[in-house]
């Protein structure tokens, strides 16, 4: 058992190994719990506030699902109905909530904005995204490839598009978990190199490989797991056109999944655009595996709110 009680929940690279297995623990027990109809509620009246500067789907549902099956409550806070959006400053706003919440879940574009929420507040933080980083979504991947494939050190991840938040956050978390990841992405799309580094860095303590190209025939070969994301993120509509031009011949199809072993499993974070990052035969056939990555959203981050937010030690 990890002691995360009090923790913000940020950036993949502050929590060890240990702390992922054991929320990835938790959430498979969760899961567990829950298929069986057996309710468990260590959340009883506390409340996750869940500020979005941003739209989600999964994100809002799953956090806010998530508590209330737990016992607690969540509290959507849009930028646009809270004073934040009207310029109260991110210290102030963390001071305040802290009075009245048990937990903060927020998704934003700078990932120092959720860095100086947690400054300020007294309260758990949780990611739920930034141009950055997606932590929360990297930790239902790691239980999702967990339950496809029995384990997660040695299995071969490729990830072809953008070198953005996902790319990022997945390549920590591989890097953490003892994975081979290779990102193919277009010369002047691919990761921060800075990112890359500290993935490359943690990779050798952890015996995983971690590897950056422009090539996704070579990369597909042998792979046990196909990713991808969209090729314009949230903030990036304007660059749509010029994104479809740049990333046209990284689209995962059946082509390239050929390449890859015969039980390959395709994941994406979703939301999806049928015809650019995936094939709708991909994303709609028999080695996508979409929708249970999607619902574990919701068993990977009661673990999560459990874990930082519960009382029990
Ligand atoms: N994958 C994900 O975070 O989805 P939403 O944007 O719908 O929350
Ligand atoms: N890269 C995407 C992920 C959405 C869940 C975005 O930031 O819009």
């Amino acid at each position: 058992k990890q002691q995360l009680k009090g923790k913000d929940f940020l950036k993949l690279i502050d929590y060890t190994q240990e702390e992922i297995n054991y929320l990835l623990e938790l959430a498979d027990e969760l899961k567990t719990l829950q298929k069986e109809g057996k309710s468990t509620q260590p959340l009883k009246g506390k409340t996750l506030g869940m500020i979005f500067e941003k739209s989600s789907t999964r994100t809002r549902v799953s956090f806010e699902t998530g508590i209330f099956q737990l016992g607690g409550q969540g509290i959507f806070l849009s930028t646009q109905d809270i004073q934040m959006g009207r310029g109260e400053t991110i210290a102030d706003t963390a001071q305040v909530l802290s009075g009245y919440l048990d937990g903060i879940m927020i998704r934003t574009f700078a990932q120092e904005t959720v860095e100086a929420l947690a400054a300020y507040a007294s309260i758990p933080v949780i990611n739920g995204l930034t141009d950055l980083y997606h932590p929360c979504q990297v930790l239902a991947d790691l239980q999702t490839i967990k339950e496809i494939k029995g384990k997660l050190a040695g299995v071969k991840v490729v990830y072809i598009g953008d070198g953005n938040n996902m790319a990022h956050s997945l390549m920590i978390g591989a890097a953490k978990m003892g994975m081979d990841l290779t990102i193919v992405s277009p010369k002047n799309y691919q990761p921060l190199q800075e990112v890359t580094e500290q993935a490359q860095q943690i990779s050798s303590e952890h015996g995983a490989k971690i590897t950056v190209t422009d090539n996704p025939q070579t990369a597909c070969e042998d792979a046990d797991v196909i990713y991808t994301d969209v090729w314009a993120s949230m903030g990036q509509e304007q660059e749509q056109a010029e994104r479809e031009l740049a990333f046209k011949g990284y689209q995962v199809n059946e082509a390239l999944l050929s390449l890859a072993k015969p039980d390959v499993t395709f994941m994406h974070c979703l939301p999806a655009h049928r015809g650019e990052e995936v094939s709708a035969a991909v994303i709609d056939g028999k080695h996508s595996v979409v929708f249970q990555q999607a619902e574990n959203r919701l068993h990977a981050q009661k673990a999560l709110m459990v874990a930082l937010m519960g009382d029990e030690d």
